[in-house]
């Protein structure tokens, strides 16, 4: 957009209006913050005009800054702009529609008065991309809503909403007229007398009792620091935040300034930036048009009321979409039901849901028992049994009693669409929508396309999963697809590793100093180590060339589940999920490998981030080369949304960057020669190598 029309001044009954514009979001792009200030100097030495009102255009206040451009020198910040509203002369009315975050909000706190619709959302989310908020808003939030709501809002980067913004004093007025324009300009011609005008700089009232209380500061501190974990972000806001509580307003602007420089260029910014983008992206279908409008999914149904299925239905039910659940047997039906109930329960327990909002959830989940009863559905999504012959069978069933027009989804996570597709008439209408254990909990959605799979079926099921609060991203159908086909390698070093001499408590250490929340062993005590028993009975049956897991399958075969059977990887005590080394597992361990003649050795941490890693971005480099997924970055949004990789490293592929496609492709290629075919090297992986190119810029084959 052409600079000059960024920024529209207008007088209205005595007020001058500011109309920031810039679509989708009105992100601040380089010369709005230079068209906010001409204005305001307009408006100031107009004598007709008493009061300023702030507004954007198109259904958003502004989005903040333009993220394109942190990295690059800008000519006017966004402390500029915000300086100059809050010296204005004329009292000035943030006008909030849509979204006000970031430097967004800093504009608006700059203002004297805000006022905003039902739909605004106000935050700053500058922590989740590793930076502060740099234009005054660890200074002015503090000061208008008090140290502790102010921490919240900067150090989680969550939006507030409406009626929360009010409730903090955010807001001074909620409106539901509904033409927020008329509305602000009525408001600020009501206030145009009143001096001294309320600048946020100049409160003192709500930070007087946190600079009286230095124990209220260091327990805020320390509760910052423990969720801040491997993020320097959330220790510099609070930082700031102190000393907007503790020094002058120009003394923290300049401490935040400060700051917020070190953090823009760092390792950890770039990298949430690239995530960021890399999700937007992946949700973009090639060759697809823009302007394509999938028609939202408004009714579904699962097909299976087990663990897999209750977590899809709960995570319909959560997005307020009526859901029917299926199951032919009425005890499992039961069971199931009664499994979704705790669920929620478990949440109104923990305070993250109440009672009422809980029976409301649950009145959207209808438990059915027969096929006809789902014929209406706009979607379904089957979650039974992984057995082909089953889901043929299902799948014939739902072509025969479902609506045309109908997505019909499967939750397979390894079987060929294709054999689910040819049990019906309609190939096109199946897709996958892959969903990652606990389905109400984790964010991906990994939407797989058959051969025969419109882009209209693509489209709704990724409007579907977006409307679900799922980060969607798309693959070829493959075993595995895209998600776990890339991560099997990395599980299969695990269990290797340990015929080889590692233990699981010293491997789970390393991921979890790399940033996993938890290490692989104790994910899989609470995954289930029988989940992927059967898949790899399946494929040692297939494949004679198989390299068997002995350890996890007989620690299986003992009946070492993971937690449900109180042992897995680790030992538990009856009501308490912390994990407790066991020697039994050493036990088994040294059977193995005693059995199969391998020599005990000692590993250091980082060979063993290298060798579960590369494994997968060999991999991940496979399945680009086979067009099983459009981008390598469409892979990193899989790795941070399915499996908990660390978002601060941005992804497993641009992490491979940070290490150099070179480097790992000569560990690879030394890897295979002494651990054989499971290492062969990518084509992909060896031509970024040589060409001394990227990995996250590669892209899949045409095929996907
Ligand atoms: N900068 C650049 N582009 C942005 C943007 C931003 N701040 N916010 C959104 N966009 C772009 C997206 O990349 C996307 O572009 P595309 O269509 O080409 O892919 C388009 O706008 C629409 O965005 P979404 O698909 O994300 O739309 P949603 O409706 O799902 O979400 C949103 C809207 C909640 C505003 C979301 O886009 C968002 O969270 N944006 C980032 C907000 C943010 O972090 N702001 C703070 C920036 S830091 C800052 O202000 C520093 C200050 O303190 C100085």
């Amino acid at each position: 957009m052409n600079p000059a029309q960024l920024v529209r001044y207008e007088v209205a009954d005595g007020v001058g209006v500011v109309t920031v514009e810039n679509p989708p979001v009105n992100a601040l792009a380089p010369g709005m913050r230079e068209g906010v200030i001409e204005a305001v100097a307009r408006a100031n030495a107009d004598p007709d005009v008493r009061a300023l009102v702030l507004i954007g255009a198109g259904g958003n206040f502004i989005a903040g800054a333009d993220i394109r451009q942190f990295g690059t020198a800008r000519a006017v910040s966004t402390r500029d702009s915000a300086k100059v509203l809050d010296a204005s002369e004329k009292p000035v009315v943030a006008a909030i529609d849509g979204y006000a975050l970031g430097g967004g909000l800093e504009h608006a706190l700059a203002c004297h008065y805000r006022i905003g619709t039902a739909r605004a959302k106000l935050g700053l989310p500058e922590v989740t991309l590793g930076i502060i908020p740099g234009g005054g808003g660890t200074q002015r939030l503090p000061r208008l809503i008090g140290p502790e709501a102010a921490a919240d809002l900067i150090v989680s980067g969550r939006h507030a909403s409406a009626d929360e913004a009010l409730r903090l004093g955010l807001l001074d007025v909620l409106t539901d007229a509904s033409d927020l324009r008329a509305a602000a300009i009525r408001y600020a011609r009501s206030v145009a007398d009143v001096r001294p005008l309320p600048r946020v700089s100049e409160r003192g009232d709500r930070i007087a009792a946190a600079a009286a209380d230095p124990a209220m500061l260091e327990s805020l501190r320390k509760s910052v620091a423990r969720k801040a974990r491997h993020l320097k972000a959330p220790l510099e806001a609070m930082a700031c935040i102190e000393a907007a509580v503790q020094r002058p307003f120009d003394e923290g602007l300049l401490l935040e300034q400060r700051r917020f420089a070190e953090l823009e260029n760092a390792d950890e910014a770039k990298a949430l930036r690239y995530a960021f983008f890399a999700e937007r992206q992946a949700a973009k279908i090639p060759g697809v048009d823009k302007g394509q409008t999938p028609q939202p999914v408004r009714s579904a149904a699962v097909i299976g009321a087990g663990t897999m299925g209750g977590g899809i239905a709960i995570a319909f039910a959560d997005a307020g979409i009526p859901v029917k659940i299926l199951e032919v047997s009425e005890e499992a039906l039961t069971r199931g039901m009664q499994r979704i109930r705790e669920t929620f329960e478990a949440r109104v327990k923990r305070g993250s849901l109440s009672p009422a909002e809980m029976e409301k959830r649950l009145a959207r989940i209808q438990s059915v028992r027969d096929y006809e009863s789902i014929a209406d559905c706009d979607a379904v999504v089957e979650a039974v049994f992984e057995r082909i012959d089953i889901k043929q069978q299902v799948f014939g069933r739902l072509d025969t009693v479902m609506k045309p027009g109908a997505v019909l989804l499967t939750n397979s996570s390894a079987i060929d669409i294709d054999v689910m597709a040819a049990a019906t008439r309609r190939p096109e209408d199946v897709a996958g929508a892959h969903f990652f254990a606990p389905a109400n909990v984790m964010k991906l959605c990994e939407v797989v396309r058959g051969s025969s799979t419109s882009a209209a079926t693509l489209l709704r099921a990724m409007k579907m999963g977006r409307d679900m609060g799922k980060i969607c991203a798309i693959a070829g159908s493959c075993d595995g697809f895209a998600a776990n086909r890339s991560r099997t390698p990395m599980m299969t070093e695990t269990m290797l590793m340990l015929e080889e001499g590692a233990r699981p408590a010293q491997i789970d250490k390393v991921m979890m100093a790399f940033g996993y929340p938890l290490g692989p062993f104790a994910v899989n005590d609470i995954s289930g180590l029988d989940v992927s028993y059967e898949g790899r009975k399946r494929r040692a049956a297939a494949d004679p060339g198989y390299r068997k897991l002995h350890v996890p399958d007989r620690l299986v075969e003992m009946g070492r589940k993971g937690q449900k059977t109180g042992a897995g990887w680790y030992r538990y005590e009856p009501g308490d999920r912390a994990p407790h080394p066991d020697p039994v597992v050493d036990e088994v361990i040294a059977a193995v490998a005693s059995e199969l003649g391998i020599a005990q050795r000692s590993f250091d941490d980082e060979e063993i981030l290298h060798r579960l890693l590369f494994a997968s971005v060999n991999e991940a480099c496979k399945v680009l080369e086979d067009g099983k997924a459009y981008r390598a970055s469409d892979i990193d949004v899989m790795w941070l949304h399915g499996f908990g990789f660390p978002r601060h490293r941005g992804g497993l592929m641009y992490w491979a960057d940070t290490v150099g496609a070179d480097r790992i492709h000569r560990q690879v290629c030394e890897w295979h020669e002494k651990y054989g075919r499971r290492w062969a090297p990518s084509a992909l992986l060896g031509a970024v190598a040589a060409a001394g190119g990227r990995l996250r810029d590669a892209t899949g084959k045409e095929s996907t």
